[in-house]
């Protein structure tokens, strides 16, 4: 995994994302400053992933829910497009790291068409961001390094469930919780081969932030034909 950007918020590749002791003022405080105060081209950091990491520490001094619940936008092959809540676990230069079971709908739909839009909805800060790009998964040694700093009971659930598949009844998956756990009665619980982690490497990057009577500021970074960022205002 490439070098990652940020010290408090990933300060090593498999820190993975965790809520840090609070600094900082509550919510409403916060939005009506951020409202007031706006965003502009000049206060923006030329690159995405590093505005993405002030706007995502805000989120965490403000003591947000869950900041790191991104919704995930896939696509299957007739076009229909599903949306799903994950954890975003880790992000560095190239991109937002998330987990999941690659027998999924979304890893069967990926599969298909790696295209995805992630969003994160900070209402709470009248702020969203939106990412598009690419997923690819990560390799299985990194996922394993986070799979083995997840709980065993999460690491046992990930192995019982067949996740996106129909099941008869909640029964059956305590039966195969039950089975997984006399498995692995003894030692580690390994990592699953269908399970592991993908990466949304962005080609554009939007951030949101909420103004009065609606006038609210957007601005849109995308790589241009030489690979550098590109920004732009959006109408809001
Ligand atoms: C707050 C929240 C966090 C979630 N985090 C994850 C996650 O990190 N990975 C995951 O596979 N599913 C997560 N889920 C469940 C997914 O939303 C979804 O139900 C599941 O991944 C199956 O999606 P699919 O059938 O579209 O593939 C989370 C759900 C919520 C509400």
């Amino acid at each position: 995994m490439s070098a990652v950007i940020s010290e408090p918020l990933v300060s090593s590749p498999m820190q993975y994302l965790t809520t840090p002791a609070e600094t900082n003022p509550d919510p409403a405080t916060f939005r009506n400053r951020a409202m007031a105060v706006g965003l502009s081209r000049a206060a923006l950091d030329p690159d995405p992933v590093m505005q993405f990491q002030r706007w995502y520490q805000d989120a965490i001094e403000t003591r947000l829910p869950e900041p790191n619940a991104m919704a995930i936008a896939t696509v299957d092959a007739s076009g229909q497009p599903s949306l799903r809540t994950v954890l975003l676990k880790l992000f560095d230069a190239d991109g937002f790291v998330f987990f999941t079971n690659y027998e999924s709908r979304k890893a069967r739909e990926i599969a298909a068409n790696d295209q995805v839009a992630l969003l994160f909805p900070w209402v709470a800060l009248a702020r969203q961001v939106e990412v598009r790009g690419r997923a690819a998964r990560i390799p299985a040694t990194e996922s394993l390094r986070y799979f083995l700093t997840r709980p065993r009971g999460s690491r046992i659930g990930a192995w019982s469930s067949p996740q996106s598949q129909v099941i008869k009844s909640r029964a059956l998956l305590e039966q195969k919780v039950a089975e997984v756990q006399r498995r692995f009665a003894e030692g580690e619980v390994p990592l699953p081969d269908f399970w592991g982690g993908y990466r949304v490497i962005p080609h554009s990057v939007e951030f949101w932030q909420g103004r009065d009577s609606r006038l609210h500021d957007r601005f849109r970074y995308h790589r241009g034909a030489d690979g550098a960022w590109q920004i732009e205002r959006l109408a809001p």
